[in-house]
């Protein structure tokens, strides 16, 4: 029992051996891994940078969207409106209906504030409704720029 106990005792010591062998070997592998990962943290903080400066770039875009000049694709969409909505009662050709003319030479002299406020808020006793619940205020100076410059209007017809 006591010799097995020692040959077992004896086997145990080149398997122990072994292990802790291999216990260094990892030890090294470990070295290494953290190593080799710490390349791709390095790595990873221009990424971080670039999403935040991403980030930021898209906030600002929000912004200027709720108080700039609208984007190209809202542009569109405001110049169609202002032809078939606006124009359903200042004319199709903004030359006037129901409404006065919107051409710029009829708005020539009126100042741009009183014109986006009557957009905004409309001529109430009149039928020019507000639009402050349907556009933002970026949206409003824009159309009023489209009309003083004559912009809105199609091609051939300014
Ligand atoms: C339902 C008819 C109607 C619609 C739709 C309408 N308007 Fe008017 N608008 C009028 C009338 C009527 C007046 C004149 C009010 C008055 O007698 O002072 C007016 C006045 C204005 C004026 C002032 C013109 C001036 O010479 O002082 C502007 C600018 C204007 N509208 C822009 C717009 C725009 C832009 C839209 C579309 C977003 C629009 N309107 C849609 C009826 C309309």
């Amino acid at each position: 029992m006591t010799q097995g106990g020692r040959v077992h005792r004896g086997k145990a010591g080149p398997q122990g051996a072994e292990l802790s062998s291999r216990a260094d070997a990892a030890t090294a592998d470990g070295r290494v891994f953290p190593h080799r990962f710490s390349a791709p943290r390095h790595r990873g903080r221009p990424i971080g940078v670039m999403l935040l400066a991403a980030c930021l770039a898209l906030a600002g875009l929000a912004l200027a969207r709720a108080a700039g000049v609208p984007d190209p694709a809202r542009q569109a969409e405001l110049r169609a409106m202002l032809l078939q909505d606006c124009g359903s009662c200042h004319g199709l050709t903004l030359k006037g209906g129901l409404g006065p003319p919107l051409r710029p030479e009829a708005l020539a002299g009126k100042p741009r504030d009183f014109l986006i406020l009557t957009i905004r808020q409309g001529r109430p006793g009149t039928a020019m409704p507000p639009w402050a619940p349907i556009l933002k205020d970026g949206e409003i100076a824009w159309l009023v720029d489209e009309l003083l410059s004559g912009r809105a209007l199609r091609e051939g017809e300014r």
